[in-house]
């Protein structure tokens, strides 16, 4: 498996290769684990059993987690007999007990997915982001999207008259907004890997490298190291290396490993297919003032 100074890919049960990595090593652990849903990579098990495989697991996160740092958990829901079992609320108190804080718990929404019959079709998933302390790296400017009404102004006080705004843009806030067709008609934000995603591999669910780069990209600095202990074909580690940082990943599965070093090599020579970040989200088509970016900024541009 690869062994580079900046990638590194691992086969192997998840809890023994964490073993045997450095202490504070990882500025961000960013993972989807198994939901234990029976699929071909799992075996599903008791809700209770499930969880509590992974308490040992959230401890050698926090041990290998940079004190500035944190784990980004995305999960969505298993479901047993029809009845729904949210896995972030079930994996929250084992972070917390472990030391994490909890600093957002990102809602990830999608268009697409399987229509429910009897009871309303789930179209979120979502991702808790804790740090090891309050000291940590949150990089705003490096992931502000583009604000709807750029030119607004203050109406009172000191700064009447004056932008309101931020001319790098607006917080993306803790919804993230996703669809699958959006490469088709240009107007949301980050697709969920589907199909016809020109990212898609033979990975029944994978990270859209998207969505790990917004992450990568607020809550790391370059050449850090970003851990995804479930690694599968490689997003995560994609997402690291097309921004400078440096990537390690684990997946027990060997055939998903091979197609993630094929698309690093594909990074590597301009031939892997993925979504751009920032693809324009929202461009506001009324004439309203507000929709406008303020002449003072476009000046501060063009000097
Ligand atoms: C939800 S998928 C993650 C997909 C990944 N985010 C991507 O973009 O390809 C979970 C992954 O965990 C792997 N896995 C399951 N049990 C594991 C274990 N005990 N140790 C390591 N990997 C495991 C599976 O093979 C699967 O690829």
């Amino acid at each position: 498996m690869t062994e580079t100074a900046t990638a590194v890919v691992r086969c192997g049960d998840a809890l023994e290769e964490l073993k045997k990595l450095q202490e504070g090593k990882f500025q961000l652990i960013v993972s989807s684990p198994p939901y234990n849903l029976g699929k071909s990579y799992e075996k599903k098990q008791k809700i209770d059993e499930y969880i509590e495989n992974y308490r040992r697991i959230i401890q050698e996160l926090y041990r290998v987690c940079h004190n500035e740092g944190g784990v980004v958990w995305q999960v969505g829901n298993c479901v047993e007999k029809g009845e729904v079992f949210p896995l972030d609320i079930y994996f929250y108190p084992l972070f917390l007990e472990t030391g994490f804080k909890l600093r957002n718990r990102v809602i990830w929404h999608f268009g697409h997915g399987l229509h429910a019959s009897k009871r309303f079709s789930g179209r979120y998933e979502t991702a808790l982001w804790f740090t090891k302390s309050d000291d940590y790296v949150f990089n705003l400017d490096a992931v502000r999207v583009p604000s709807k009404y750029p030119g607004k102004r203050h109406y009172k006080g000191e700064k009447a008259g004056l932008p309101s705004g931020n001319p790098l843009g607006k917080n993306p806030s803790d919804f993230w907004d996703f669809l699958a067709n959006e490469w088709e008609d240009g107007v949301l934000e980050i697709p969920n890997v589907k199909s016809n995603h020109p990212e898609k591999t033979i990975h029944p669910c994978q990270f859209p490298i998207e969505l790990v780069e917004r992450f990568i990209l607020a809550l790391t600095n370059e050449n850090d190291w970003i851990l995804d202990p479930y690694g599968g074909v490689g997003s995560s580690l994609i997402a690291a290396l097309k921004n400078k940082r440096k990537g390690l990943i684990i997946d027990k599965e060997l055939q998903y490993l091979k197609i993630a070093e094929q698309r690093v090599r594909d990074l590597n020579n301009g031939s892997l297919k993925y979504r751009k970040l920032g693809t324009p989200v929202y461009q506001p088509t009324g004439r309203e003032a507000v929709s406008k970016i303020p002449q003072e900024w476009i000046k501060g541009r063009a000097q």
